[in-house]
């Protein structure tokens, strides 16, 4: 028997409902902030994402799944959607467009970790990008859009972490002391953070383990390292927040995952859980579109990953529209009922009305019974008496009721019940 590949799950169609029900708002909330949707292909050159999330992450140094194809090539599932958006904006000449460009994307993304409660090898993103200025007001329309799509989902007990990680002129003087901080405690890092101290030494900031963590706790805040451009930034960013009322906490340890962000980085977690909860983040990439052989382009966006947010939907109990059920089922009795009820099912479907037509020669009792199970709001009945009159027994699921209705009428009668 084959399985999904580990860290990869089946989304069966009662899981649906709460697919649609987070992209319709999704897609609602980028209609509202006037983001053009987008989608970019499932793999890439590995270098787009190797260039731009950039070694020394473990997105990079352990998860991507690269492979050649036949001519050589070497390509990469998208392990992420910053880069892939990026690659179109210059691609297709966006930048001679009005800046900023606002797009939106939803699509998988796929990296090697180790499956545990959300956390998948391939996850679903859905993400908006605004490409092309570098006005603060920008971060805010970003970061207050990430916030109104969770109150849009219902999700209220969240938690929005902010920081300034500075740009290329300010931040590797921070890493300097940062350095120095961690070299005193060199001995007692776990294995993960030796390494990030000489490669990465930013990431030494948010390593889960505790005994990094109280090493954190003491070491020096960027923010106070900023430039005098990257300081008034990250001021007017919160001043817009504090203006719009957006609930965010500074959290001088956040860096986020991947090396392409400059200045705003932001996260949004639940209220109750610590560690890998993540329902969300994003930040600037003001060197990322340059990165890949652009102008200086600066950039803003974010990303949430679909699957957790549906755990949280779960584990908050909020309720969520079912998906539509189809209108009829129509059970029938004898050959001849079966020519009548394929005609009947296409007429129906023409006028809009969803149709479910049984199969087989099952008994009557079973037809309805899986009547019952589709939960349609109609039954309508041919046997070999209706054939002869040309009717149909037009029975309502909710309130039993039932009739007999010339075939011909059936399309209307359903029409008016459904107005009723
Ligand atoms: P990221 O933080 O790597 O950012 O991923 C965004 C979100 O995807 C995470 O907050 C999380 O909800 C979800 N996610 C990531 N990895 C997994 C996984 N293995 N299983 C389940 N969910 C996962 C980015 O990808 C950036 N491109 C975000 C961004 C957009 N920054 C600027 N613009």
């Amino acid at each position: 028997m084959y399985k999904a590949p580990r860290g990869t799950v089946d989304i069966l169609p009662q899981e649906r409902a709460y697919w649609k029900y987070v992209e319709e708002k999704a897609a609602y909330l980028c209609q509202l902030y006037g983001y053009q949707p987008l989608s970019t292909p499932i793999f890439e050159d590995s270098q787009l994402f190797a260039r731009t999330i950039a070694g020394g992450t473990d997105i990079v140094d352990k998860e991507m799944y690269t492979f050649e194809d036949r001519s050589g090539q070497k390509l990469a599932l998208r392990a992420e959607g910053t880069a892939p958006v990026c690659r179109a904006y210059l691609e297709h000449g966006l930048f001679n467009s009005p800046q900023p460009v606002r797009l939106y994307y939803f699509g998988p993304a796929f990296r090697y970790e180790r499956p545990q409660a959300g956390r998948y090898r391939q996850h679903h993103q859905f993400g908006f990008e605004a490409l092309g200025d570098a006005a603060p007001i920008l971060d805010a329309e970003v970061i207050e859009m990430t916030w109104r799509f969770f109150l849009l989902l219902g999700l209220p007990r969240l938690s929005l972490h902010l920081n300034s990680i500075g740009c290329k002129l300010c931040q590797p003087g921070y890493i300097e002391v940062l350095k120095q901080h961690y070299s005193a405690y060199a001995a007692h890092l776990c294995p993960d953070c030796k390494v990030r101290l000489a490669r990465n030494p930013l990431r030494l900031l948010d390593c889960k383990k505790a005994s990094c963590q109280k090493i954190a706790e003491t070491a020096p805040k960027i923010t106070d390292y900023l430039c005098r451009e990257c300081q008034e930034h990250f001021q007017n960013v919160q001043k817009y927040l504090e203006a719009l009322g957006i609930p965010f906490q500074l959290n001088y340890r956040l860096v986020r995952g991947l090396d392409y962000y400059t200045r705003t980085v932001f996260e949004v977690e639940p209220q109750e859980e610590g560690g890998q909860s993540s329902l969300g983040g994003g930040g600037r990439y003001d060197n990322l579109i340059e990165e890949l052989g652009g102008k200086p382009t600066p950039a803003v966006g974010f990303a949430a990953g679909l699957e957790r947010i549906i755990l949280s939907l779960r584990k908050q109990k909020v309720a969520i529209p079912a998906l539509p059920k189809p209108d009829v089922f129509i059970a029938h009795l004898g050959e001849r009922a079966k020519i009548e009820t394929i005609k009947l099912a296409s007429r129906l479907r023409q006028a809009g009305i969803a149709v479910i037509e049984a199969t087989g020669d099952k008994s009557l009792k079973a037809q309805l019974r899986q009547a019952n199970a589709l939960g349609t709001s109609y039954t309508i009945i041919i046997g070999k008496s209706e054939v002869e009159s040309q009717s149909a027994v037009l029975r309502n699921m909710i309130t039993s009721e039932q009739k007999t209705v010339p075939l011909a009428e059936i399309a209307r009668a359903l029409e008016q019940g459904q107005k009723a």
